[in-house]
């Protein structure tokens, strides 16, 4: 009986924020590394955009800290900076709703 949690807990354990070790190439656009790394998890809506963001969520900033950092079970992005980490944020903020 006790064999069965022991995958359980290693799952826990490592699924709360994992690492992805995703490089953008150099000359990719922000829908590009989207596509590429975000849309198997964060599909659009109906509407065609991905996030509802609340008012300190809804800046460039803030989404690049989310993706460097990951939450609880996102994984963290640390290898998207500089210019991608610009052209990404700016590309999830053109395309999510915020609020007012
Ligand atoms: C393995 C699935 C997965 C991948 C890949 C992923 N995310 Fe996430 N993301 C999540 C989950 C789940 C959440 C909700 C918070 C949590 O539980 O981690 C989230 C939350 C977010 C949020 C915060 C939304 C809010 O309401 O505040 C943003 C922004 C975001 N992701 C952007 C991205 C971007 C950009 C990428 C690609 C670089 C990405 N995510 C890749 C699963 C993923």
């Amino acid at each position: 009986m006790k064999l069965i949690f022991i995958p359980v807990i290693g799952l826990v354990l490592s699924g709360c924020a994992g690492k992805s070790d995703y490089s953008p190439p150099a000359d990719a656009t922000g829908e590009a590394i989207f596509k590429a790394a975000c849309l198997e998890c964060h599909e659009p809506k109906e509407d065609g955009t991905f996030f509802e963001l609340g008012k300190e969520k809804a800046t460039p900033s803030a989404i690049a800290e989310t993706i460097n950092k990951g939450g609880f079970t996102m994984p963290a992005f640390p290898n998207i900076s500089g210019d991608a980490m610009k052209k990404l944020s700016e590309y999830v903020l053109a395309n999510s709703k915020t609020a007012e």
